[in-house]
């Protein structure tokens, strides 16, 4: 079997660390269960982009049940988990081409062989897989059936190419369902950045100014947590509804050119690009640290950083210590890379098994639609958004009311007043 991964060796350590992640992922092994007997997914060909992690190692499992057969790349250069790779390759003889700190031309060689699959089906986060296939590999898109798509920043790609006309398979937004971004963005990202900016730096956070780029669903989690931990924490924003809603929640606000002589620590969620850029760099203080938790590696000018600096050195993992002109030195973290899978494991199982249940239930939509849906960005669908949402509360023990028939009636009614 064809793979590229760090250390097959590695898979027992792996093995045990998916069995722990699967206890928290309730609602995707319940689906596999249904899939293990429906098997919606037999004659599927799906090739996956995803970080390489224990929570994906567990998705991968539930397709395979269903009957797909699969191959997997990371998204991301710096988010694999060497060892939940090594168990994808043995215990689930999966093709992965996946390794912790591959450089860019070993991740876009890795994304070619995903693609040797000739995939029905593709599953991506961040738009990579999905690119690469329209610009480089044009003569697999007549077979392709549709896609998904984990992420902000993908989901945001995918609508311009849908715009342009030049999206040629439907792609179901996975990101854009409520049970994923309420949670997942909000909840993972904020707690997985948090851990991976302490994992890195073991800073106290209580007592520093900690600045968020940016009020996403992201910056909204990272910025929660920040002043949970007693950090002062600066919200920055383009969006003028944003920046009110983090006035409202209690936070300062204010341009990144203001924020900058203050941060004691910046991290930037804003899927945009030169979020901090040479001005700010030269504004900071001395010691200043800079993470990234968006997407890709383009919101921290780094070539801006690097003119300014005289030297640098890896002063411990996931730290670079960049010496400025001006004297002062910056600490940059993860290369500039989303921090909570750098430094982190991402995302904690229990919120990935909302994510992944979104993306089971979603390419099993796409069969069951197959040549039915147009060539754009659509939304997961009602019925399987609040399935899982009440998946996950029976889950968690918790039991809601239900309406009475008086109730439906008053909601479908106009004329009752005051
Ligand atoms: N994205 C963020 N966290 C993740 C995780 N734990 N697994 C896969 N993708 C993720």
């Amino acid at each position: 079997m064809d793979y590229d991964i760090k250390d097959l060796s590695l898979a027992e350590k792996g093995k045990l660390r998916v069995e722990w992640a699967v206890r928290s992922m309730p609602v995707l092994k319940l689906i596999e269960k249904q899939f293990a007997q429906a098997k919606p997914l037999k004659g599927i060909r799906l090739a996956a982009c995803l970080h390489v992690t224990t929570e994906t190692a567990a998705l991968m499992q539930t397709l395979q049940t269903g009957g797909a057969e699969l191959r997997l790349c990371a998204s991301n250069p710096l988010s694999t988990q060497d060892d939940a790779a090594a168990f994808l390759a043995k215990h689930l003889k999966i093709p992965v081409f996946a390794i912790k700190g591959e450089d860019n031309q070993t991740y876009y060689k890795h994304i070619h062989s995903v693609l040797q699959l000739k995939p029905t089906i593709t599953m991506d986060d961040g738009a990579d897989l999905v690119s690469t296939l329209h610009s480089e590999r044009q003569d697999l898109l007549p077979g392709i059936v549709g896609g998904t798509e984990e992420t902000t920043t993908g989901v945001i790609r995918l609508r311009s190419m849908a715009e342009k006309g030049i999206l040629q398979y439907p792609i179901i937004a996975v990101n854009d369902a409520n049970t994923k971004h309420f949670f997942d963005n909000r909840y993972g990202t904020g707690q997985s950045t948090v851990d991976g900016i302490i994992r890195a730096t073991n800073r106290l956070l209580a007592g520093s100014v900690f600045v968020v780029g940016g009020y996403g669903w992201c910056g909204r989690g990272v910025a929660m947590r920040a002043q949970g931990m007693g950090a002062n924490v600066i919200i920055t924003e383009m969006d003028p509804l944003k920046a009110l809603e983090a006035v409202m929640d209690g936070f300062r606000v204010m341009p990144m050119s203001e924020a900058a002589p203050l941060g004691d620590i910046f991290c930037t969620l804003t899927g945009n690009i030169q979020v901090i850029r040479e001005e700010h760099f030269l504004q900071m203080k001395d010691g200043a640290i800079v993470a990234n938790s968006g997407h890709f590696n383009v919101e921290i000018d780094l070539t801006a950083l690097e003119r300014l600096s005289q030297g640098k050195r890896t002063i411990r993992d996931f730290v670079e210590e960049f010496c400025l002109k001006n004297g002062k030195k910056i600490y940059l973290l993860g290369e500039g890379r989303l921090i909570n899978l750098a430094a982190a494991e991402g995302h904690p199982p229990s919120v990935m098994d909302m994510s992944f249940a979104n993306q089971a239930l979603s390419a099993e939509f796409l069969v069951q639609s197959r040549g039915t849906l147009q060539r754009k960005v659509h939304g997961v669908p009602q019925a399987i958004d609040q399935e899982i949402a009440r998946l996950k509360l029976e889950s968690m023990g918790v039991r809601i009311d239900v309406i009475t028939e008086a109730q439906k009636k008053y909601l479908s009614s106009w004329e009752v007043g005051t």
